[in-house]
């Protein structure tokens, strides 16, 4: 994304022109960078060879979906929705792993029906249902089960998932006993120890730490893992601050395990994937004035992005026609919506604007569209894809009569 002659372009179309065709508040998502993000992703773990599930909570635009499965990509999903738009954007079912907290016995069924690779387990009860629709089908279910190591991933506490005090996976202790509880099952097979410790992680520390936790179970258990289901999490950079993860280290890390364990990786990337592919593109429909705040009020609300009102994420605005006449004076960008958390950025000084402007919320592309909601009883936004300099809608933008 670059401007020419002032004007913004995403993959050399302008903003304005995308907006004048498709109106806002729309998503509009790069398939060259979706392409760029994910030949790098396998370059950083070429050593590792891993399956690469994409992780469908991200982003379930099946468009987008078909598009990762074209490059090779398999899902990681945590619904029996999120199950369906993958299988119908023709991701493999063997590259599917089925993960979450509270799976049903439905879910779980029509997941193992499917035929999807792994049903990575949260604890003994889920196990224990399992169990229930092996013996019901007399059937054999590759299982995986997900381990909680306490490890402080450093990031947005929201996002972090591998600490004890939150609701995800098993301890080590837990995870030995029902490895041994469960080994001679004539119904469960255990393929997989699983993790994931949150997202947003710009550090490899916790990572190295994971590994080691995963380490001790294998030791300690003297038990064959035939995958090692490492989760995703993977930071990106949001122009916040610099900190970059260092792929490098985690990965040589990542490559003497496997050399010691003899496992198969499996990684669930999002937002390292789809995140900085996406722009949601909004217009200003009002500048409200007061002494000391400029309030520029746009068309997309926290319903349509949520992710700073929920956790107060930085994401970078930009104009789509840029210029020189800086105006000192704060800025506060805000939705329509009813709330005070309707806020996408407070920022000290900004461009002169003026209503009617375009501007663009950027590196929306993971947990932008598919945390929408119809609060404040609205529609939630249109998606579009660029790809070979064409535009594409790939998802309409719904209309009140089917959600009234
Ligand atoms: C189990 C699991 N796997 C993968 C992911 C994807 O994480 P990220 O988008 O940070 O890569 C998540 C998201 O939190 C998750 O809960």
């Amino acid at each position: 994304m670059l401007y020419s002659n002032n004007k913004l372009l995403i993959d050399k179309i302008a903003v304005d022109k995308i907006v004048k065709k498709f109106g806002t508040p729309t998503y509009c998502y790069s398939y060259n960078q979706l392409k760029e993000n994910i030949l790098k992703f396998q370059k950083n773990f070429k050593k590792v060879d891993p399956l690469i599930c994409f992780a469908v909570k991200a982003n379930n635009n099946t468009i987008i979906l078909k598009e990762i499965a074209k490059l090779g990509l398999g899902a990681d999903v945590v619904s029996k929705g999120e199950l369906m738009s993958a299988l119908k954007s023709k991701i493999d079912p063997k590259k599917i792993v089925f993960s979450g907290v509270g799976k049903t016995y439905q879910e779980i069924e029509f997941a193992v029906k499917k035929k999807v690779l792994l049903i990575n387990a949260e604890s003994q009860s889920e196990i224990e249902t399992i169990l229930k629709i092996a013996k019901k089908i007399n059937k054999v279910i590759d299982i995986g089960i997900r381990l909680n190591p306490n490890v402080d991933a450093k990031t947005i506490k929201e996002i972090t998932t591998g600490k004890t005090i939150n609701k995800f996976g098993l301890t080590e202790k837990e995870i030995i006993e029902l490895i041994n509880h469960y080994k001679k099952s004539k119904y469960l097979n255990i393929k997989c120890l699983s993790v994931h410790i949150g997202s947003q992680i710009t550090s490899h520390i916790p990572y190295l730490k994971m590994l080691k936790a995963i380490q001790k179970i294998i030791d300690k258990a003297k038990f064959n893992f035939k995958y090692i289901d490492l989760g995703g999490g993977m930071g990106i950079n949001y122009g916040e601050n610099n900190q970059k993860l260092n792929y490098k280290k985690y990965s040589n890390q990542i490559d003497k395990f496997v050399k010691k364990n003899k496992v198969k990786i499996i990684f669930e990337p999002g937002r390292s994937i789809i995140g900085n592919t996406g722009y949601l593109l909004t217009k200003i429909i009002y500048i409200k004035k007061t002494n000391r705040i400029n309030f520029i009020i746009v068309d997309a609300g926290m319903n349509d992005f949520m992710r700073p009102a929920l956790y107060k994420a930085f994401h970078r605005i930009i104009p789509s026609i840029k210029n020189r006449k800086k105006v000192s004076k704060r800025h506060e960008f805000v939705g329509p919506i009813c709330e005070t958390t309707d806020k996408f950025l407070s920022i000290k000084s900004y461009q002169k604007l003026n209503e009617g402007d375009n501007i663009v919320i950027c590196d929306v592309g993971a947990y932008g569209k598919v945390l929408s909601s119809n609060y404040n009883l609205r529609t939630s936004p249109k998606e579009i894809l660029i790809k070979k300099s064409r535009v594409f809608g790939i998802r309409k933008k719904e209309t009140l009569q089917n959600i009234i």
